[in-house]
């Protein structure tokens, strides 16, 4: 479970009469140990969330309810990611600017991540993003 890049990651879903239940266990099928947990909810339509990286935090992202659209951008190359299912999640690697948008109404966004919160841990501008990544070269991750 050596990551380097972002990768949708399954999680198991145990379909029963009474109701699905899905289970996310840290280092078994995430590759950290969880710290902290977050969500994201009541966004307004059109409304973009993320906009930065991470230095070193993990991040495992499920939609939890409803879907949104994560834009995974190592500096170099973009992706978009749809996700829409609550037994799929995003993990995104330090290292890769994420934005998320179009929201669906009534979509909650759930946030794994391997750290405590911490702003020191952030890029948020991106041109200084860029330069970090230029730096980086060869050993830039990629999305
Ligand atoms: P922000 O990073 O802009 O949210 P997102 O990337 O999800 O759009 O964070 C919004 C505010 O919340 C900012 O002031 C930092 C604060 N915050 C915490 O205090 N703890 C946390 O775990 C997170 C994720 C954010």
């Amino acid at each position: 479970m050596d990551y380097k890049s972002p990768a949708i990651i399954d999680l198991p879903k145990l379909t029963d009469p009474r109701g699905n239940l899905t289970v996310v266990e840290g280092h078994q099928l995430l590759p950290f140990d969880i710290n902290r947990v977050y969500y994201l909810y009541d966004v307004p339509a059109g409304e973009e969330r993320g906009g930065h990286s991470h230095k070193q935090c993990y991040e495992f992202l499920i939609a939890i309810s409803g879907s949104f659209d994560v834009t995974l951008d190592d500096g170099t190359a973009k992706r978009t990611v749809t996700l829409n299912r609550p037994y799929k999640g995003l993990l995104i690697v330090p290292g890769i600017w994420r934005t998320l948008e179009n929201f669906s109404h009534g979509s909650v966004c759930l946030v794994i991540a391997s750290d405590h919160y911490d702003e020191d841990d952030y890029v948020r501008n991106y041109d200084e993003f860029v330069a970090l990544k230029a730096r980086e070269g060869k050993q830039a991750t990629t999305v």
